[in-house]
């Protein structure tokens, strides 16, 4: 099965957990990982899916031993695993990610659908992602609405500050891309 038919199964059966029903196009992934290259250091992606955000990061010379994908969705891991030898991939929640010694990352990228969620599950997983980041790291996340892909509160919450990046329109839906530093 290819990985379009693959996502849309999953997203039929979990319409909630992956908030989308195709994968992101090469443009949105390209528009993701297009400020990475083989000095970032560590990175993580949060939501890996079927490995469209990933096949990026890796064009752009980020190192699979550098690469950590966290996915909730075995069926995607099973098909990450598959593609993208040499890449650490964890099938648990991406809070998960500083309890599990993950550390120094110099970009966090996420496709979690963040804004449906829960502050409270906004929180966790951006203290996560915080804890786990380098001083001079970035978070790239990207969404699909007409705001920034965090809730104003937990942003100013949490002492980030946010950048807008550029707008895809050759996605399905089309998308914006944000990053958020440290203040
Ligand atoms: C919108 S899809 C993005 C998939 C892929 N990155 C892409 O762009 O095509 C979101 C993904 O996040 C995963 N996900 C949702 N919540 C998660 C969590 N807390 N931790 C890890 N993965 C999660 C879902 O299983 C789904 O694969």
């Amino acid at each position: 099965m290819n990985n379009i038919a693959l996502f849309l199964g999953q997203a039929i059966r979990r319409p909630s957990q992956i908030s989308a029903v195709v994968p992101s196009s090469r443009r949105l992934a390209r528009a993701m990982a297009g400020s990475l290259g083989p000095d970032t250091g560590p990175v993580a992606e949060l939501g890996a899916g079927t490995g469209n955000i990933t096949r990026e990061i890796l064009a752009q010379g980020v190192a699979p031993a550098d690469l950590t994908l966290f996915e909730l969705n075995p069926v995607f891991c099973h098909r990450l695993a598959a593609q993208f030898p040499g890449v650490r991939i964890e099938n648990r929640p991406a809070q998960d990610m500083a309890a599990i010694g993950v550390e120094n990352l110099g970009a966090i990228v996420s496709s979690l659908p963040l804004l449906s969620m829960p502050a409270g599950l906004q929180h966790a997983i951006l203290r996560a992602c915080l804890a786990a980041l380098a001083p001079q790291g970035q978070i790239i996340q990207f969404t699909y609405g007409p705001r920034p892909p965090l809730d104003p509160q937990v942003q100013h919450d949490l002492g980030l500050a946010v950048h807008r990046g550029p707008q895809v329109l050759l996605n399905m839906p089309p998308a914006r891309v944000y990053s958020y530093t440290r203040r």
